[in-house]
C-alpha cells in the first residue's frame, strides 16, 4: 500500500487499523489495485451524501473536505461502478480520513464505512480525534445488486464533526481458483504503474460522459407533516400536506396544492440561501394528480423580485390520474443572487389543475467554470457595417459574466420583460420605474443602446387599462385616456435614453383570409374592444406627439409582430402600415411616417423557408420604412435532448437568414436574438439560440459570422424529391356506405411524420371528374379528441390543394387547405374555399374515414395535368396536437407554402 502524505495543518500521527469485515465471507485472498485516488484533479468517483458541503481543495496533498454536517449520513459516498467495481467481486476500500486541530469531537465520535442500502451494513468503524488522521480498511464481496457505494461518515455522536477524505484504495480480490494462462509480459517488461481514477479506464468502461460530481443536496419529503417552506406564490393557494398519499420510500406524506387562481400560481420554495452563484443545480421532483384530463406541470425558477424578476421554465411533465408519480427533472446554472432572491416553483398552464409534488431534491454538481470567450469573433463587429446586433435581457443579467458575454458580441439590448406594461406598474395602479430605471441606466453606462419593448400589447398589461372593476370594456374616451396616460408617461419618463420603442406589438391575429383588409384581422384585445379599430392609429399618434413635443426627432417608431414569414400575415401587417402611414400623411400632410419601422420578431423554428423570409422582406421594402429584427430565435423539433442533426439545420437556417438580412441591410437597422442562450431562453427546451448553456459555441455562432464558406460547405443544395400519385377518372357516390369503387383506386399512405412523436396516420385514395377532386381517407387513431379550441389542435384530416401548381411561396387563386375532424366539421383555408365542399365521415374499428368532394375553382380538369397536392393527419390528445403525418411535406409549411406540396396527376 502507499504511503499518504498527510496535510501539513494535521500534526499527529496516522492510526492504521485494519480490520475484516463479517458482512460477506470472502473469497478471494489476493488483491490488486483496482482506483487508487488522492483527488489531485477531481472528486474521483466519488460525490456527497446527504446535506454536507464538500470542498475539494488541491495542494501539496488534495482531499476533500466535508463541513456543515447535520446528519450522521452526510460525508462522501464511494461510488462503485464509477470506479470500475463490479457485481459478484471481492473488493478491499482503505481510506485515510483526518479531523482538523480544534475541532471539537464529541467523545465516542466514530467514523463509519458504510453501505447506505439494504440493511445498511457497518463494514467498518474507528474513533475520531481532533488533529489525527486514520487510515481504515474494509473487506466487502458485492453481490447484492441494491448496492451501489460505500458511505464514508459518522456515528450519530459525531454528526456534526467536520472530516476530510484524504484518499481511498479500492483492490480487487483476485479469483481463488486460477487457470487461466498466464499472459507473457511484452518484451522489454512493463512498468508497473498504480492506476487513479483518471487513467484506469478501459474501452469498455469509458463513460460516454464523465458523469458531473455530487457536491450537496437538499432534499424535502414532507415527511415532518410540514410543507417545509413551500407557500402559494399567488397566496391564494391552498397548500396541504396530505397523508397516504407518498412516493417516499417508507415514507406517508406528500404537498398538495389547489385553489390555484392563475396560471402562474403553485407551490414555490425560496432557495437564496443554498445558492451559490456560478454553480449549477439540478432540481427534480415526483408529481401526481388526481385530473383524468391530462395537465401539465412546470418547474421553474424565479430570479429577483418585483419588476426586476425574471422567471426561467425549467422543465415540464404532462400527465393525468393513471400516470401515479411521474418525475420532472431540470437544471440550471444560476449566475446571479437575484438580489437576494431565488425561488424555485411548480405552476400549471391549466388553471384549474391540482398536484402533488413529493420527494423534491435540489442537487449541486461540480460546475465547470464558464468563461466568455474573448477570443470568439464579436458578432456586433462582424456586422458593424450592417446592423446594430442586439439582445433581450433582465437587470440581472447586466453583471459578471453574462455581462461580459453582452459586451462582447452585442451593442443593444432590449428589456425581455422589464419594460412591459405590467413591470411598471404596483399594485395600487401607480408607476413603479425601479426595475426598469436600473436596467435602462446600468446597459446606457456600460454602452449598450436600449430599445423599448413595448407600449400597447394584449399581454404582461393590467387589465385594469381598457377594463373597469366589473371586468366591461371601458368606454373608448376612458381606455383611450389610459393609454395616452401610459404612452406618454413612460416615454417622457425614459426620454431619449430609448432609441426605439415597439408601440403597439402582436395586433394581428386570425386567419388574414383578406390582407387589404386587415381590420378584419385584428386580434380581439381588450385595447381593441374598448377603443375600435384604430387603437393603433391612436397608439402611433400619441407616441409621434410625445416624441415631437420633446424634440426627439430620431425617435423610432415600429409596429411588432410575429409569424412575420406567413406570406398573409405578412400581407395583412404590409396593408395596415401602409393604410395607417398614409392616413397620417392625409390628415398632417407630413411627409414622414408615423410607424416608422416595421419589427420582425423572428420567432422561426427548423421549418421555417428562409424564402418566405426573404419575401416578406421584400414586401416590407414596399413600404419604404425601415425593418427591425427584433426577437430572433430558431427552436429545435425535439424538446429537452440536443439532436446533432437539429442543430445542423439550426445552423444552416441562421447562416441563410443572416445571409438574406446582410443582402437587405440597407433597410435592416437590426438583429436582435431573443435570449443571451440556450439555457436563458423562454423557449429553452428547444435550444434556439447561438451559443449554449455554458455560453460555449454552437454551430450556429460559426454559421452566422460566415455566412457564404458555411453554406458553402453545409448548404447541401438537395432537391426536394416530391411524392407523386395519380388519380382516375371517376365519380364516386358519397356517404354512409363507401362506394365499391374506392376498392379499386390505388392507395397513398399518409405516414411521413412532421412530428417528433408518432401518431395516427391514413391510407388514402383519389378519384377526379369534371366537377370535383374526391379523397377518401381511411385514419387508424385509436383515441379520438376534439377538445381543443383550434380547428388544428383536434383529430382531423387534411387535403391541400394547388390547383396551378406552380411553385408559389404563398396560397394564390386555386389553393387550398381543407380539414374535416372526426365528426365531419370542416374549416377552410382561405375561409373563401369552403363553396361547394362536401364531406361524410364515419367512425371505424380503430379510427375514421372520410370521403370528400372538392370542387374545382380555377381550371379545366384534363387527364395528364398534374396538381399540387397533400395529405395530413392531426392527431389530437388531452387537447392538443400531439403528431402530424403527411403524404409529402415535412416541413409543416403547407398551411402557407404551396410549393411545399406533392404532385397528383389526373389520369384517364
Ligand atoms: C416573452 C418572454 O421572453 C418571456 O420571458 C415571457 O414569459 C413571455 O414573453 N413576443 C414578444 C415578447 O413580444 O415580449 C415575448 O417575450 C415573446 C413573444
Amino acid at each position: 500500500m502507499q504511503q499518504h502524505r498527510i496535510p501539513a495543518r494535521i500534526t499527529s500521527f496516522v492510526i492504521a487499523v485494519l480490520f475484516i469485515l463479517t458482512c460477506a465471507t470472502l473469497r478471494a485472498e489476493e488483491f490488486s489495485v483496482l482506483v487508487q485516488e488522492e483527488f489531485n484533479e477531481s472528486m474521483g468517483g466519488t460525490v456527497v451524501a446527504g446535506s454536507a458541503q464538500a470542498e475539494h481543495i488541491v495542494g501539496d496533498v488534495s482531499y476533500i473536505a466535508l463541513s456543515e454536517r447535520e446528519n450522521n449520513w452526510d460525508g462522501l459516498d464511494i461510488l462503485f461502478e464509477e470506479n470500475f467495481m463490479e457485481i459478484d467481486n471481492d473488493y478491499r476500500l482503505t481510506i485515510t480520513v483526518s479531523v482538523d486541530e480544534g475541532v471539537e469531537v464529541p467523545e465516542g465520535s466514530e467514523l463509519w464505512v458504510q453501505i447506505p442500502a439494504g440493511s445498511y451494513p457497518l463494514l467498518q468503524q474507528a474513533s475520531l480525534v481532533s488533529g489525527e488522521s486514520l487510515t481504515i480498511s474494509a473487506d466487502f464481496e458485492w453481490i447484492d445488486e441494491e448496492f451501489g457505494q460505500f458511505r464514508i461518515q459518522t456515528n450519530e455522536i459525531g454528526e456534526q464533526v467536520p472530516f476530510n477524505v484524504l484518499s481511498y484504495v479500492i483492490e480487487q480480490g483476485a479469483p481463488v481458483v486460477s487457470e487461466a494462462p498466464v499472459e507473457e509480459e511484452p518484451a522489454g517488461g512493463s512498468e508497473e504503474v498504480t492506476p487513479t481514477h483518471e487513467d484506469v479506464l478501459t474501452p469498455e468502461k469509458v463513460p460516454t460522459e464523465t458523469p458531473a460530481l455530487l457536491l450537496s443536496e437538499t432534499w424535502l419529503d414532507f415527511e415532518d407533516g410540514t410543507t417545509q417552506g413551500f407557500e402559494g406564490r399567488g397566496g391564494v393557494e391552498l397548500l396541504e400536506v396530505i397523508e397516504g398519499i407518498n412516493h417516499t420510500e417508507g415514507g406517508s406524506y406528500s404537498l398538495h396544492t389547489s385553489q390555484r387562481e392563475a396560471e402562474w400560481q403553485g407551490p414555490a420554495l425560496t432557495i437564496t440561501e443554498l445558492v451559490t452563484v456560478g454553480q449549477e443545480y439540478e432540481m427534480s421532483a415526483w408529481i401526481k394528480t388526481d385530473s383524468e384530463e391530462a395537465i401539465t406541470v412546470q418547474l421553474s425558477t424565479q430570479i429577483g423580485e418585483g419588476s426586476s424578476a425574471s422567471y426561467q421554465n425549467l422543465s415540464s411533465v404532462t400527465l393525468s390520474a393513471a400516470d401515479d408519480w411521474v418525475q420532472v427533472v431540470g437544471s440550471y446554472r444560476y449566475d446571479t443572487d437575484g438580489g437576494g432572491y431565488i425561488a424555485l416553483y411548480f405552476e400549471s398552464p391549466l388553471v384549474e389543475a391540482n398536484f402533488y409534488i413529493d420527494d423534491v431534491s435540489i442537487r449541486a454538481y461540480e460546475t465547470p467554470e464558464v468563461e466568455v470567450d474573448v477570443e470568439l469573433m464579436p458578432i456586433k463587429e462582424l456586422y458593424a457595417e450592417h446592423f446594430l446586433i442586439g439582445n433581450a435581457i433582465s437587470s440581472f443579467e447586466l453583471e459578471g459574466l453574462m455581462l461580459d458575454h453582452l459586451k462582447h458580441h452585442h451593442n443593444l439590448v432590449t428589456a425581455e420583460n422589464g419594460m412591459k406594461p405590467e413591470a411598471l406598474y404596483d399594485q395600487d395602479r401607480n408607476f413603479n420605474f425601479a426595475g426598469a430605471d436600473y436596467l435602462v441606466d446600468t446597459a446606457l453606462a456600460e454602452g449598450f443602446k436600449v430599445h423599448g419593448h413595448v407600449l400597447v400589447w394584449h399581454a404582461q398589461s393590467p387589465e385594469w387599462l381598457w377594463l373597469d372593476d366589473e371586468g366591461e370594456p371601458l368606454s373608448r374616451e376612458e381606455a383611450l385616456s389610459n393609454m395616452e396616460t401610459h404612452i406618454r408617461t413612460v416615454m417622457e419618463h425614459f426620454g431619449d435614453k430609448i432609441m426605439s420603442w415597439d408601440v403597439v406589438n402582436e395586433a394581428l391575429d386570425g386567419s388574414f383570409a383578406n390582407p387589404e383588409n386587415w381590420q378584419s384581422s385584428l386580434r380581439e384585445s381588450g385595447w381593441k374592444t374598448a377603443i375600435g379599430d384604430d387603437f393603433i392609429y391612436q397608439a402611433f399618434r400619441i407616441a409621434r406627439e410625445v416624441a415631437d413635443d420633446n424634440g426627439w426627432d430620431e425617435m423610432t417608431l415600429i409596429y411588432n409582430d410575429y409569424n412575420d414569414d406567413q406570406q398573409s400575415k405578412a400581407r395583412t401587417m404590409y396593408h395596415m402600415i401602409k393604410d395607417i402611414n398614409e392616413q397620417y400623411r392625409e390628415e398632417t400632410g407630413e411627409d414622414r411616417p408615423l410607424i416608422s419601422e416595421v419589427g420582425m420578431q423572428a420567432h422561426y423554428n427548423l421549418n421555417t423557408l428562409p424564402e418566405n423570409v426573404e419575401a416578406s422582406i421584400e414586401l416590407f421594402r414596399d413600404l419604404d420604412i425601415k425593418i427591425a429584427v427584433t426577437e430572433l430565435d430558431v427552436t429545435t423539433l425535439t424538446r429537452n435532448t440536443y439532436v446533432q442533426e437539429e442543430l445542423d439545420r439550426q445552423a444552416l437556417l441562421y447562416a441563410k437568414l443572416f445571409d438574406i438580412y446582410k443582402a437587405n441591410s440597407d433597410i435592416i437597422s437590426r438583429v436582435t436574438f431573443w435570449g443571451i442562450n440556450d439555457a436563458k431562453s423562454w423557449r429553452s427546451d428547444r435550444y434556439p439560440l447561438v451559443f449554449d448553456g455554458n455560453l460555449q459555441t454552437k454551430s450556429s455562432y460559426y454559421a452566422i459570422i460566415d455566412t457564404e464558406a458555411y453554406l458553402a460547405e453545409h448548404d447541401d443544395q438537395v432537391e426536394v424529391i416530391k411524392a407523386e400519385a395519380k388519380a382516375n377518372f371517376g365519380t364516386p357516390e358519397l356517404g354512409e356506405a363507401v362506394d365499391p369503387m374506392w376498392d379499386e383506386q390505388e392507395t397513398i399512405s399518409v405516414s411521413k411524420y412532421q412530428s417528433a412523436w408518432e401518431g395516427a396516420t391514413a391510407e388514402a385514395r383519389t378519384l377526379w371528374d369534371d366537377e370535383y377532386l374526391y379523397v377518401l381517407m381511411n385514419v387508424s387513431d385509436s383515441v379520438l379528441d376534439k377538445s381543443a379550441e383550434a380547428d388544428h389542435e383536434q383529430d382531423s384530416i387534411e387535403v391541400f390543394i394547388n390547383e396551378t401548381n406552380e411553385q408559389e411561396l404563398s396560397y394564390i387563386e386555386g389553393t387550398g387547405q381543407y380539414r374535416v375532424n372526426y365528426d365531419n366539421e370542416a374549416s377552410f383555408n382561405p375561409g373563401s374555399v369552403d363553396e361547394g365542399f362536401v364531406s361524410f365521415t364515419t367512425l371505424s374499428e380503430d379510427g375514421y374515414t372520410v370521403q370528400i368532394a372538392i370542387p374545382w375553382k380555377t381550371i379545366t380538369p384534363e387527364s395528364g395535368m398534374v396538381i399540387g397536392f397533400d395529405l395530413q393527419v392531426n392527431d389530437a390528445e388531452g387537447g392538443s396536437r400531439i403528431a402530424v403525418a403527411a403524404w409529402n411535406d415535412q416541413t409543416g409549411q403547407g398551411w402557407q407554402n404551396p410549393s411545399v406540396f406533392g404532385e397528383l396527376q389526373l389520369a384517364d
